[in-house]
Order: C-alpha cells, then structure tokens, then sequence
C-alpha cells in the first residue's frame, strides 16, 4: 500500500532504496526524502514498510511508495522492476542496500542462509542494476548507489560468505562504473565500517558498548557520506576516517597478519582449532 497517492516524480527523480525500514537504508531513504526524491521503499516487512513511508511523506512532503519483497529469492530483481514498471513509475537513483550478517565459518554454514546471503549480496542487487540500469543508459542519466562493506577490502576468517560476497559487489561496482559512465551514469561503492544497527545479534557483538566506544558509527552519519559521494558522483566511499585509516592499512598487511587478529580478538564469536 502507498503512503501517499501516486504522482509524478519531482525533476530531481525517484529514488528506490532495499532494506530502507532500519539502519542504514532508513537513514539513506530519510536523507533522499529530505533532498525531495520521491521514494520506492523496499523491504520484506509490511507493516515496518507503511509506517516508514508514511513518516517519510510526513516529514519531508515526499511520495513514498512501499513494496513488500523478498529480495534473497531467485526471482526477487525480476519481480520488483515489474512492481516498479505496474505503478508507471520509472528509477533515477537505485540504492541497493538490503544485507545481512552471521558469524561463521564457511563448512559450518546453514544451506539457506548461505544461498540466502548470496542471493541478497551478489545474483539481486546485480540484476537490479542490470534492469534498472539499461532505462538509466537509454536516459543517459541516473545514480546506483551499491551498499558493499569495508569487509570488502580484505578476506577474513569466520565471514567468509560476508566478506566475500561485499566483496563481490565492490568489483561488481567499479565494472558498472566504467560501462555506465560514459553514458553519463554514476555508480558509487559505498564501503561502511561497523555501524551500530540491526544488522549485528547484541547478543553476539556488544553494539552498546562498541557505540559507547565510538567503535561503531550512526547509521544516520554513514547515510550522509554515501549520499554526498553519490552525487559527487565518487567511485567509493568509506565513511568514517578511522575506517579509512583501518581499510588502507589493512590492505597492506600480509594475510597471516589478519588471520591472527581475527583469531585473536577476544570481542568476537572464537573461531574453532583442530583438537590437538
Ligand atoms: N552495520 C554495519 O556495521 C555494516 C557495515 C558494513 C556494511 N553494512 C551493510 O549495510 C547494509 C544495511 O545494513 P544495516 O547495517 O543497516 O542493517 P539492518 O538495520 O539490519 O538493515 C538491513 C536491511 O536489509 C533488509 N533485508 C534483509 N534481508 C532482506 C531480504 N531477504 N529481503 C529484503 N530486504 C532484506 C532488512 O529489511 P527487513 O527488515 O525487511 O528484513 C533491513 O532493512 C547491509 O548491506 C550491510 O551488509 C553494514
């Protein structure tokens, strides 16, 4: 249901965002809203959706429309630029962003999480930008804005599905870039560090503390950097300068060397050691 009736997008476009009803999606379909994009918010929660949308319209006087969609199924990309194309609406920014997160090691890996993940992080948001993106290539304008994560920078035990499928869409960014960009469409990689949201179990990770700590960034600020080098029209953005400082570093150090710290920080779920 939409939170507002239909009506044509303003001049400066409509933005779609996936997993906008928390975290870092919410702040960047707030932030959209507040610059006056008229929104497609996306998400599998219907109630969490409606009431995003309508405080959306509330605030900032935008149409907010909702679809409800499963994005980690086979068929999710097709069916939601079919929901977009029924409602006679057309995509100027695409905001992919849905994820998730789970601790764990590759071989200990539930089978529909897994294929889960890899169907959230790399086959939907790539067919997304395979259909939303040949309407922006024929208007010879539009934004993608990929949701991938500084996790992306190197391979790290115990989020081997995580790691590896942010890193996916990192690349998957930067080919897309160079395709779409002589057309005069921009792709931005955005590479967020620990963010306190949703995404992590309290249980597991300590977000209060690790906020408390400054750790952990605001969704909101993390929002604000993506959208300013979205339409900088940058390649990449880490927000946060500790995360930059961490993604750099990090990518000089010698494999062994991440290996020992990941097993080795006390903070996070122990990786397991072959009985001696
Ligand atoms: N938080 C961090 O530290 C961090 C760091 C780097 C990168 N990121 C990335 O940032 C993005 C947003 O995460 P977040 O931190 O804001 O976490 P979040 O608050 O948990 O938000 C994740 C969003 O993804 C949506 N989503 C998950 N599974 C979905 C599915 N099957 N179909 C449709 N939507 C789905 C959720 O919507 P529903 O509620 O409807 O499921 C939710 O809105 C993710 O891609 C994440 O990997 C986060």
């Amino acid at each position: 249901m939409d939170a507002a009736p239909s009506t044509p997008g303003p001049a400066l476009g409509i933005a779609l965002v996936t997993g906008a009803c928390s975290g870092i999606g919410r702040a960047l379909a707030e932030q959209l809203g507040a610059r006056g994009h008229d929104l497609i918010l996306v998400s599998q929660r219907p109630a969490e959706l409606a009431q995003t949308a309508a405080a959306i319209t509330a605030r900032h006087g935008v149409s907010a429309h909702d679809v409800v969609c499963d994005l980690a199924r086979p068929q999710a990309a097709e069916e939601l630029f079919a929901a977009v194309h029924a409602r006679g609406l057309s995509v100027d920014i695409l905001v992919s962003n849905a994820g998730f997160f789970f601790f764990g090691e590759a071989v200990d890996a539930a089978l529909p999480q897994a294929n889960a993940m890899l169907q959230l992080h790399v086959v939907t948001p790539s067919l997304l930008c395979t259909l939303f993106g040949r309407p922006m290539r024929a208007r010879r304008r539009g934004h993608i804005l990929l949701v991938s994560s500084i996790s992306a920078f190197r391979d790290v035990p115990s989020i081997s599905y995580y790691g590896s499928s942010k890193k996916y869409l990192r690349g998957f960014a930067a080919s897309l870039r160079s395709e779409l960009g002589v057309y005069g469409v921009n792709v931005t990689c955005l590479t967020p560090g620990a963010t306190a949201t949703a995404l992590y179990d309290p249980n597991v990770v300590p977000v209060d503390l690790a906020t408390r700590l400054g750790v952990m960034m605001d969704a909101k600020e993390v929002a604000a950097a993506g959208l300013q080098a979205l339409f900088e029209r940058r390649a990449e953005c880490i927000p946060g300068r500790m995360n930059r400082l961490l993604a750099h570093t990090a990518a000089l150090l010698p494999q062994a060397v991440i290996d020992a710290a990941r097993r080795h920080a006390p903070w996070l779920p122990p990786i397991k050691q072959p009985p001696r």
